[in-house]
């Protein structure tokens, strides 16, 4: 099969702050590649751009299937298949979660009939029984937050799914829970972004690829074996091997020498 989703020289702006600067990224289908980075290096940032959010400014090119979405509304590249679990999604209180998924798949022009037997299939497989009947996000756990946004994912059953800090606030067992989750999600018709500022999860989800992302682009990619190297070494040391000497979002003025830029790792 093709390419979940692929991503040429992205760029990305607030104003006149510069936040992604040239992201390159290609997820085939079927496979699942985590985004690691420090905060503030840009992840959250991509999965916005991506998914279309009206605050930032985009340039660069970014396909769905084949299909270009830069160009495209936030419905629109959602109808393609392009879903980003909702970091923290807005409780609607009275609104259940059942309604909520329903509406959401409607959205995507999925067959109410098909909706309410994906619902069924993936709330037994993530045991979200309990939690169909109540308000979304209503008191939900952490790691049942997780899971409901998996659940939410699965459902959906989009070509790309973004996951944004996976496991942040998480305790050990639920990283455990949620990464058999994030496991179980896997499907030969998905390609999957995880992205997730420490490498715990990765002990326990094994991704295809690991991308790192320092100052709003990715510096370096490679095995399940980088995320070790970082549990290691740290960002630190990752910046010390890579020979990069600041990290985060630079926003001042560019030397003549941009790392980011004309770094040979950089691309
Ligand atoms: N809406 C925004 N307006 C201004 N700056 C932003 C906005 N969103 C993100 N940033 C800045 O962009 C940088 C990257 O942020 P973010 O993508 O959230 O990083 P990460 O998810 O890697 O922690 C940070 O310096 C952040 O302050
Ligand atoms: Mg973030």
């Amino acid at each position: 099969m093709g390419v979940a989703l692929k991503v040429q020289n992205l760029r990305a702006s607030v104003g006149s702050v510069e936040i992604l600067r040239g992201v390159d990224l290609e997820i085939p289908f079927g496979q699942m590649h985590a985004l690691m980075g420090p905060n503030g290096s840009g992840k959250s940032t991509l999965c916005h751009v991506l998914s279309g959010h009206p605050d930032f400014t985009a340039e660069g090119k970014a396909w769905v299937d084949g299909e270009e979405i830069l160009d495209l509304g936030a419905d629109q590249r959602a109808r393609l298949g392009l879903v980003q679990a909702f970091q923290s999604p807005v409780a609607v209180p009275g609104v259940e979660l059942e309604e909520i998924m329903q509406e959401a798949a409607e959205e995507r022009g999925i067959d109410p009939d098909e909706a309410d037997r994906r619902i069924a299939e993936a709330s037994r497989r993530f045991d979200m029984g309990p939690f169909l009947g109540r308000s979304v996000n209503d008191d939900l756990s952490g790691g049942e937050k997780k899971r409901s946004e998996i659940f939410q994912i699965s459902v959906l059953s989009p070509k790309a799914a973004l996951l944004d800090e996976t496991d942040s606030g998480l305790d050990i067992d639920m990283v455990r829970t949620v990464a058999a989750a994030v496991e179980e999600m896997r499907r030969p018709d998905m390609g999957v972004l995880m992205i997730t500022h420490h490498s715990r999860i990765l002990s326990y989800v094994i991704p295809d690829r690991v991308h790192v992302m320092m100052g709003g682009k990715i510096v370096t990619s490679g095995g399940p074996d980088l995320a070790q190297e970082l549990e290691q070494s740290g960002y630190e040391g990752l910046r010390k091997r890579l020979g990069i000497t600041s990290a985060g979002a630079d926003t001042t003025p560019k030397p003549a020498f941009d790392f980011f830029t004309d770094h040979p790792f950089s691309s």
